[in-house]
């Protein structure tokens, strides 16, 4: 199959046939959406974009589907459609919507009370089983995976007595303020979006390029970072894996620099019941993990090594409030806990990540099939249950390098497209997750429509479907 014969195609699709294209899924699912079209014009009188969180007007979409409701790996919505769901709440429910064991789980806690400021049993046994899959044995809760990311920096530098933290360019780890750095031209400079938000990077912030060592080391060398935020392999510019060594040398680098490393699993949890740390064998001084934990009831964990938690002890030892920076109410309710704890025993196991790698590796192959069989200049990485492909034909080795592969144009076409036929993609991603429920099927259904999607991208649409 030829590509389009127009040679401004960028990342292998000409913008006329994109365009054109657009215009005509607009109509298509402006069509088939009356009931949410008419909640969202009532919606934009409350809210900004018509939506609760600004990212949900985001899916490429001419306005949002308006969920009704959704169970395993379906989604239905107020219209009546029925999606095969590889967004999965953008994490949130990785391990299924609705999952039968967490919502007897959570029924029951409920009507019992929901937070207590108080620990519960649960307490332990959820630490005992993190410290295990995640090799360090203090833990702590907090409401969402950037507070807690917020809160091990805070902790970092408490014992380091040092401000900065260094990032890799392409990263995400939250809302965190002063993480909402990028490269341009080779020096640090505030995100796209952010500016002003009251952060004096210079002081705060470092960001290198993911796997490259030299950099890293040229930027510890100062010995003024508390603490390398960092994912096991990065996720959320597309994926960079690590490369073989990267590591071995953060590691070795940190260490001979007095700096912590804080790995964050809140996306690698995708690649088994112990992240990139057990998968990668990595020994970090605090792990942060969110999203999954509680079948998409808020909650999050930040785990530490013996030393540090015995150091954190002694910091906020005492009498008399203190807040230290760090904590919430919510944070470690009884309910949540609860939530957690059947999750870990039942929901996050071995037998879950056995079914979901075979069919990500399904859809892996699919994926790897389509792009040879319309000759694109695009590649498909799989890390455990996640699976992603991105506009450059080999694996970036850093987030510059796969920021150069993004397109929206075709990207938020490809959401709106799969929409159109009934499947959900993670919005800000050409990313497909897939839970214990997804089947052999769904990835038929997906093969289907992504055939028929590069069609439509390899040849001059016709606009009147
Ligand atoms: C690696 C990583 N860390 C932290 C976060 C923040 O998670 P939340 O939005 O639940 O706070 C995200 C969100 O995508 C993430 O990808």
């Amino acid at each position: 199959m030829a590509l389009s014969a127009d040679g401004d195609a960028t990342h292998g699709v000409a913008p006329h046939t994109l365009a054109a294209l657009r215009a005509r899924e607009e109509r298509k699912f402006r069509e088939q959406r009356p009931r949410a079209q008419q909640l969202h014009a009532e919606a934009l009188q409350h809210m900004p974009h018509g939506v609760p969180l600004h990212w949900m007007s985001q899916w490429g979409t001419p306005f949002p589907i308006f969920a009704e409701r959704a169970q395993g790996a379906r989604l239905t919505d107020v219209d009546g459609h029925t999606y095969v769901d590889f967004c999965l709440g953008d994490s949130a429910c990785m391990f299924g919507h609705a999952h039968p064991a967490l919502a007897k789980t959570i029924g029951e806690a409920i009507t019992q009370g929901a937070s207590y400021m108080l620990p519960t049993r649960d307490a332990i046994a959820v630490s005992r089983e993190l410290g295990r899959r995640f090799r360090v044995p203090y833990w702590q809760l907090a409401t969402s995976a950037t507070e807690a990311n917020r809160f091990a920096l805070r902790i970092a530098r408490m014992i380091t007595g040092r401000d900065k933290v260094l990032v890799f360019n392409g990263k995400y780890h939250g809302s965190v303020d002063e993480t909402q750095v990028e490269l341009r031209d080779g020096a640090m400079r505030p995100q796209h979006g952010v500016n002003p938000n009251g952060v004096d990077f210079a002081r705060t912030t470092k960001v290198v390029e993911f796997n490259d060592l030299a950099a890293l080391e040229a930027a510890l060398a100062d010995r003024d970072v508390a603490a390398v935020l960092a994912e096991p392999h990065m996720t959320n510019i597309g994926m960079v894996p690590a490369a073989d060594g990267f590591h071995d040398g953060l590691r070795r680098l940190t260490r001979e620099t007095g700096t912590l490393l804080i790995i964050d699993e809140t996306h690698t949890i995708c690649m088994g019941p112990s992240g990139g740390t057990g998968a990668l064998g990595l020994d970090p001084d605090m792990v942060v993990l969110g999203k999954v934990l509680a079948g998409g009831i808020p909650s999050a964990v930040y785990g530490m090594s013996e030393h540090l938690g015995k150091a954190l002890e002694h910091i906020t030892a005492g009498p008399g409030i203190n807040h230290y920076g760090f904590g919430g109410t919510l944070a470690a309710n009884a309910l949540t806990l609860r939530a957690i704890r059947t999750s870990l025993d039942e929901v996050i196991t071995e037998a879950s990540y056995r079914h979901m790698a075979m069919v990500a590796e399904a859809l892996k192959k699919v994926i790897a099939r389509r792009i040879a069989q319309f000759n694109l200049p695009w590649h498909v990485t799989r890390m455990g249950a996640r699976v992603e492909y991105l506009y450059l034909p080999h694996r970036p080795r850093s987030g510059g390098e796969a920021a150069r592969a993004r397109s929206d144009d075709i990207e938020l076409l490809s959401h709106l497209y799969f929409a159109n036929r009934n499947v959900l993609l993670t919005p800000f991603h050409n990313m497909a997750l897939i839970s214990p429920f997804t089947t052999l099927d769904d990835i038929a259904t997906y093969d289907r429509v992504f055939g028929e999607m590069l069609t439509d991208f390899t040849s001059s649409p016709s606009t009147d479907e």
